[in-house]
């Protein structure tokens, strides 16, 4: 028997749906604002943007960004996000926060897609990444630092299998223990009507599983679901199919969220098959290796074909990277990103502030053609900028 229904502290207003796709435009409100869906929402590992402060960070339009679980549990640690009342205050960020149950960023997703972790039906057992401890997660221990936290969406503790596993009962055994582990998640939240349970759909490329676990979790009835267990690597059909077959049973009322997913490509077509939020690591690790992401494909800027080229990063981009100084930006040209990019940690911080500022905008455009009706039309001016007239 699934537990009684929990408050939620969101409110999911559906603005426009798309008349050809699944696409859906909406606000989603949330105890520190509303946020416009479809969103990209960055990864702020140790409660900073990897060098960003959260004025900077706030200047690209971020509303919602991600945290670590495991790695605030760590450092500063529960007592001392407790005492400071969360990591809203800790970190001076007064819009909205999302934490996974463990770590989006790499320790707990690598050990756990390399089998570093032991999975028992109690929790995750696996040596500390910093000090090689031994740790145990449990589904409470999770929620109970995620309560510390107080982010506003707040995400189940499940059993992730990397999609490309050919051992279809260890997928099913790791599809039904999310399931239970969500009913260990709501009972342990403190907190459901100021911070948000999302459950996390599991069960691989199986299609049946997928459905199974859907409509378990949807049961279930948290304010918010998230399809997991993906972009690991499955081939793109595979993983469209698992997004269409989950979105198809979804409420229409709930927001829906992709974990782990970041390229421009996958985002606006994941929008097509109806989900609304999604995180990666991708746009801003990959700024750190000097790369921008643009409508035209990523560019290497460290590459000397940029050394004497003093157009933005990209032409017409609205971010304070880009925009010219009589706009009140910084007006940087891709000539200094590739002059400073190789040494100085100056190159990767505009990298990041105009990659996040690229998709956030990219789900603002992709929100605005769902609004007016002509997302068909998005998608394929879209894909004719990145593959159809390259230079
Ligand atoms: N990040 C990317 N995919 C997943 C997933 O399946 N579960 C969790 N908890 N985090 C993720
Ligand atoms: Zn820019």
């Amino acid at each position: 028997m699934a537990p009684a229904p929990m408050p939620s502290a969101l409110a999911f207003e559906l603005i426009a749906k798309c008349s050809v796709t699944k696409a859906r435009a909406a606000t989603l409100l949330l105890p520190h604002g509303p946020v416009p869906l479809p969103i990209f929402m960055p990864v702020a590992t140790q409660a900073s943007l990897k060098g960003l402060t959260p004025e900077q960070l706030e200047e690209t339009g971020c509303r919602l960004c991600l945290n670590n679980t495991y790695h605030l549990g760590l450092k500063p640690g529960q007592a001392t996000l407790d005492a400071i009342g969360g990591a809203h205050k800790f970190q001076s960020w007064p819009h909205n926060i999302l934490t996974d149950s463990a770590d989006a960023d790499v320790s707990f997703q690598m050990v756990s897609l390399l089998n570093l972790a032991k999975v028992t039906e109690e929790g995750v057992r696996f040596l500390s990444p910093h000090d090689g401890t031994p740790m145990l997660l449990t589904p409470e221990h999770s929620i109970s630092l995620q309560n510390s936290i107080g982010s506003d969406i707040i995400m189940q503790l499940d059993d992730v299998i990397a999609t490309t596993s050919p051992d279809l009962a260890r997928m099913t055994e790791a599809m039904e223990r999310s399931i239970r582990w969500l009913d260990r998640c709501i009972g342990a939240h403190k907190y459901p009507e100021r911070q948000n349970l999302f459950c996390i759909i599991q069960g691989g490329l199986d299609l049946d599983l997928r459905r199974q676990c859907t409509k378990e979790m949807v049961a279930r009835d948290t304010p918010g679901i998230a399809i997991g267990g993906l972009s690991g690597g499955e081939a793109k059909n595979e993983y469209c199919k698992v997004v269409d077959t989950c979105t198809g049973l979804l409420p229409e009322k709930k927001p829906r969220y992709v974990m782990g997913v970041g390229y421009p490509e996958d985002l606006v077509v994941s929008v097509a098959l109806g989900a609304d939020m999604f995180d990666c690591v991708w746009p801003t690790r990959t700024a750190r290796f000097g790369n921008a992401v643009t409508s035209t494909g990523t560019l290497n800027l460290r590459h000397a074909s940029f050394s004497q080229d003093f157009s933005p990063v990209e032409e017409g981009c609205g971010c304070v990277c880009c925009r010219p100084k009589e706009e009140g930006g910084l007006g940087i040209t891709r000539a200094y990103i590739y002059h400073v990019a190789a040494k100085e940690t100056a190159g990767a911080h505009l990298l990041t502030m105009h990659n996040v500022h690229y998709l956030l905008n990219l789900m603002k455009r992709a929100r605005t053609a769902i609004v007016e009706d002509r997302y068909p039309m998005f998608l394929k001016e879209f894909f004719r900028k990145l593959y159809g007239d390259k230079k």
